[in-house]
């Protein structure tokens, strides 16, 4: 439909910069393209909330959040004053599990006219997706602190990698692959160290590789990998990697596209039982929050993404292009990128580039 119910969440530190002009520049496209939002704007899942009640979410927040197509996140933590395994897993990987957004979706891209800090790299040279698994994986709750206090204390973490949760996160990646114009996929994995989880991973790999004969398939031990993120960005199409792997990626591969500030994140339930959650790659930066500084465009670019999964792709295209038009010009950048706007100026200028 084009009347969109969207719950807002703009968390903690650079979050509660970055989501106004999330706001601001999905206004825009909904004028431009006869859209309507009816935006609910939430104050828990933020450090702030936790002060007040100790927990990071109320009790009701699924009925709090019922009825909304997507949600529109900012960023979570504030590591002076809450413990970030608190705040995290009391909120967004409370969102990811219990609203089973298994994928994890994030395009890494060089724009036109930003400046990679890898040596003689043009825009098509980076232009690839990493999927992740958003769920299981090392992320893993299952675990436990032996011996406390003595020294023989032991931590134990284990990493759950389920038949059903590979699969369906390969079964992702594959499609999107083969809706590619390169058709190629790249499995990270370390099944040289990591010797009953990660050979099991390539071995679901090989089986699915199966079903899409069509797609051309590659492995690298998640080490090198990182490395030729560097050295070859442009070997890369669909990068498919558990939780952990998949977190390492995209946070080097758009550093690899000038700064982490443009990154986009999609928490999706591809099968739409529950609300996919729509938000920036990095976090509350408290080391610049406040100060007005922030890049908004990984905020913005992800309110592309949730208009194109809620069925507004020409929209989506739109503010994909308002951002590319913005970021060539040199002076309508924020400062990680060399220009010299704030936050709110580079929304701006990205929501008149709509109008
Ligand atoms: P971070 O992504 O917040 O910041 C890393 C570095 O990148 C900082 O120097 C920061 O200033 C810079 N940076 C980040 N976003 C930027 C932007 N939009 N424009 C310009 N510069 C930007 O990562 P961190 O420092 O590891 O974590 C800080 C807090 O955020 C922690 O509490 C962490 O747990 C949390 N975090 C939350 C999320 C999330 O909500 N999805 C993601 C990552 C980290
Ligand atoms: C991300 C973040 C989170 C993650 C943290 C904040 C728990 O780094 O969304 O990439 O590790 O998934
Ligand atoms: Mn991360």
């Amino acid at each position: 439909s084009n009347k969109l119910n969207i719950a807002v969440i703009a968390g903690d530190g650079i979050g509660k910069e970055v989501v106004p002009e999330g706001l601001r520049v999905l206004e825009a496209a909904a004028k431009r393209y006869d859209l309507s939002f009816d935006f609910k704007e939430h104050d828990f899942a933020s450090c702030d909330y936790y002060g007040r009640t100790g927990e990071m979410l109320p009790e009701d927040w699924k009925t709090r959040l019922e009825g909304s197509d997507a949600i529109f996140f900012g960023a979570v933590g504030w590591p002076d004053v809450v413990p970030d395994h608190v705040s995290l897993w009391g909120s967004l990987l409370k969102f990811r599990r219990e609203y089973d957004q298994y994928v994890n979706l994030r395009p890494v891209r060089l724009m036109p006219g930003v400046p990679s800090p890898l040596a003689n790299r043009a825009p098509g040279d980076i232009d690839f997706y990493v999927v992740r698994e958003n769920t299981e994986g090392e992320y893993s709750s299952i675990g436990g602190k032996m011996y406390e206090g003595t020294d023989r204390e032991i931590v134990v973490q284990e990493t759950v990698i389920s038949r059903h949760g590979t699969d369906r996160i390969l079964k992702f990646a594959f499609e999107l692959a083969q809706s590619r114009p390169a058709k190629h996929l790249t499995s990270a994995t370390k099944s040289n160290g990591i010797s009953i989880t990660m050979p099991y991973w390539d071995e679901r790999v090989e089986e699915m590789a199966k079903n899409y004969g069509d797609v051309k398939v590659d492995k690298y031990h998640i080490d090198i990998l990182t490395a030729q993120f560097v050295l070859n960005p442009d070997w890369f199409d669909v990068v498919v990697g558990s939780n952990l792997f998949g977190d390492i990626l995209s946070d080097l591969g758009p550093a690899c596209t000038g700064t982490i500030g443009v990154a986009p994140s999609g928490n999706i339930d591809p099968t739409g039982r529950f609300p996919s959650l729509f938000e920036p790659v990095h976090g509350s930066a408290p080391d610049i929050a406040g100060k007005g500084i922030a890049n908004p465009v990984g905020q913005i670019w992800a309110g592309a993404m949730m208009l194109e999964h809620l069925g507004h792709k020409e929209a989506a295209d739109g503010i994909v292009q308002a951002i590319e038009t913005v970021l060539s010009e040199q002076k309508l950048r924020t400062g990680d990128l060399g220009g010299p706007l704030g936050t709110v100026d580079c929304g701006k200028a990205i929501a008149d580039a709509l109008s």
